[in-house]
C-alpha cells in the first residue's frame, strides 16, 4: 500500500510558509509516499515562480500542477520547460511551455500524474475529457495513476471522476479553493474528491482580503486582488492505494490548522 497526499492550491506567501513548517512533519508521521501540490497561486498575484516551486520541493512536495494562472509569471516558461516534475495543463496548446503529465518512478512501482483544466466557466481550452484519455495512453506502464483536474464546475470534475473510475488511482479537483465534503471511492475503484480546497489564510476569501472582494461585488469596479495575512489552513486528501492494482483503498480528508 501507498500513501498518496494531494494538497490543494497553495496561496501567497503564508501558505507556502505553512506548508515548510507543517509538510516534513506531516510526511513522516503519516508515512505520506508521495505528495502532490496544486501551486499555482503560491506567487504574489497569482502564478508560481522557479523559486517557490523549490521552495515547495525542499518542503516535500514531489509533483506540483498548477492551472489557469500557470502562465502568469514569466520566468516560470523555461522552467516549466526543464522540470520534469512542475505541470501545467496537459489540454493546454502542445506549443505552451511544458507538459501536462510525468512519471515519479519509485522503483518498485511507477507513479503517473495528470493535470487537467477545466473548461466550464473558464477560458477555452481543448477538451480535458480527451486530453485524459491521451494521457492515460502515455502512462499505460504505470500502476498508480493520479489526476488533478483544476475546475470551476463541480459538475464537470464528478463527471471526470466516473469518466476514469476504475482507470485511475485518485481523481482530485482544485481551484475552486473550498473543500468539498464528498471524499470517497467511486465503483471501480478511484479514490476521488470534488474539491481539496486551499493551503493559505483561513480567514479570507479564497485567499484574498474580504474587504478587496466586497468592494468589487459592491461596485463591480476591478481591484488588485492582495492575499489576506493570519492564521493558515492547510486542506488536502489522503489517498491510500494498493500499488500493484492501482485501486485506492482508503480517502481520508485532511484539514490542518
Ligand atoms: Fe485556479
Amino acid at each position: 500500500m501507498i500513501r498518496v497526499f494531494a494538497i490543494g492550491d497553495v496561496v501567497g506567501k503564508t501558505g507556502v510558509e505553512f506548508i515548510r513548517s507543517v509538510l516534513p512533519a506531516f510526511r513522516r508521521t503519516e508515512g505520506v509516499d508521495l505528495c502532490v501540490i496544486n501551486g499555482e497561486n503560491a506567487a504574489v498575484s497569482n502564478g508560481i515562480t522557479p523559486d517557490l516551486c523549490e521552495e515547495l520541493f525542499v518542503s516535500g512536495a514531489d509533483v506540483i500542477t498548477t492551472g489557469n494562472h500557470v502562465f502568469r509569471r514569466k520566468e516560470l516558461y523555461d522552467y516549466l520547460d526543464d522540470n520534469d516534475f512542475v505541470l501545467r495543463p496537459a489540454n493546454f496548446p502542445g506549443s505552451t511551455p511544458g507538459k501536462g503529465v510525468c512519471i515519479v518512478d519509485k522503483g518498485r512501482y511507477r507513479v503517473g500524474v495528470v493535470n487537467l483544466l477545466g473548461t466550464v466557466y473558464m477560458e477555452p481550452v481543448g477538451n480535458p475529457f480527451a486530453a485524459a484519455e491521451t494521457a492515460l495512453r502515455e502512462l499505460s506502464d504505470c500502476s498508480v495513476i493520479l489526476v488533478d483536474l483544476h475546475a470551476e464546475a463541480t459538475s464537470e470534475k464528478r463527471a471526470m471522476g466516473f469518466f476514469l473510475d476504475g482507470k485511475v488511482s485518485a481523481v482530485f479537483g482544485t481551484h475552486t479553493h473550498v473543500p468539498t465534503a464528498d471524499e470517497q471511492i467511486l465503483p471501480g475503484g478511484t479514490g476521488y474528491i470534488t474539491d481539496l480546497g486551499m493551503t493559505g489564510t483561513e480567514q479570507s476569501v479564497l485567499g484574498v482580503k474580504p474587504e478587496i472582494i466586497i468592494e468589487k461585488f459592491r461596485t463591480n469596479m476591478p481591484a488588485r486582488f492582495d492575499f489576506a495575512e493570519g492564521d493558515p489552513m492547510l486542506c488536502g486528501c489522503l489517498f491510500d492505494i494498493d500499488e500493484k492494482t492501482g485501486t485506492c483503498q482508503r480517502v481520508e480528508r485532511i484539514c490542518i490548522r
